[in-house]
């Protein structure tokens, strides 16, 4: 499946993405953001890539078109997870795997497809996240696709340079629709 938007196009993951997948773990710029600390080891990446194709979770790599509209290498992934049935509300996460390809627009053009899938295919009556404080470009991306801080855990992630807030952020179905 696909989801193409101007500059990028979301695809669903199959095999021949697991190579990407898995070279780019240790890249200590994407992942100091999201709070992996342990040693992130080969069977570790295995196991991760095999559950990002299980059914209650709903990942994409995100593919740019180069300036003649050809497709790239993957640049990044985005994806559903923590499904929670009754409410339908559901956890996202975006990456752009590759710091050269920042700033570039990418992360919320793809953010934007997928949080359109989410509440036109998969029904969901919200979508939301946690930012860490120190995490401008989320916070920035959050807040041009719509989401709103719903509150602070104080202090909640611990980091280099000292422990840091959680922004929890939600964009509940009815305000997605208002701002179509
Ligand atoms: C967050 C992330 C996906 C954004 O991807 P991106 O392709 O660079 O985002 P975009 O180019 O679409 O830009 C998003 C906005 O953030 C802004 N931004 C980017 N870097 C910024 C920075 N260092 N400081 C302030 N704003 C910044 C951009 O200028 C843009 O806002 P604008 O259009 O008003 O100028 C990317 O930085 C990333 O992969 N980070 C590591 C993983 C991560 O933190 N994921 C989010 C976890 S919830």
């Amino acid at each position: 499946m696909e989801l193409k938007g101007e500059k990028v196009v979301l695809k669903s993951i199959q095999s021949t993405y697991f190579r990407w997948f898995l070279s780019w773990f240790n890249s200590p710029g994407v992942i100091e953001q999201f709070n992996f600390y342990l040693p992130i080891t080969k069977d570790l990446k295995e196991r991760w890539v095999k559950e990002l194709t299980e059914e209650k979770k709903t990942f994409f790599v995100i593919v740019a078109f180069d300036e003649q509209g050809r497709e790239t290498e993957p640049l990044g992934t985005c994806g559903f997870y923590n499904f929670r049935c009754r409410d339908m509300v559901c956890n996202f996460g975006v990456i752009i795997t590759d710091e050269v390809q920042w700033r570039k627009g990418y992360g919320v053009e793809a953010t934007r497809l997928l949080v359109d899938y989410g509440f036109t295919v998969l029904n969901l009556q919200k979508i939301e996240s946690g930012v860490l404080a120190t995490n401008k470009p989320a916070l920035r991306l959050h807040e041009k696709l719509g989401f709103v801080r719903e509150g602070v855990q104080r202090e909640h992630i611990c980091t280099d340079s000292g422990n840091i807030d959680l922004i929890l952020f939600g964009l509940p179905r009815e305000e997605w629709e208002k701002k179509r």
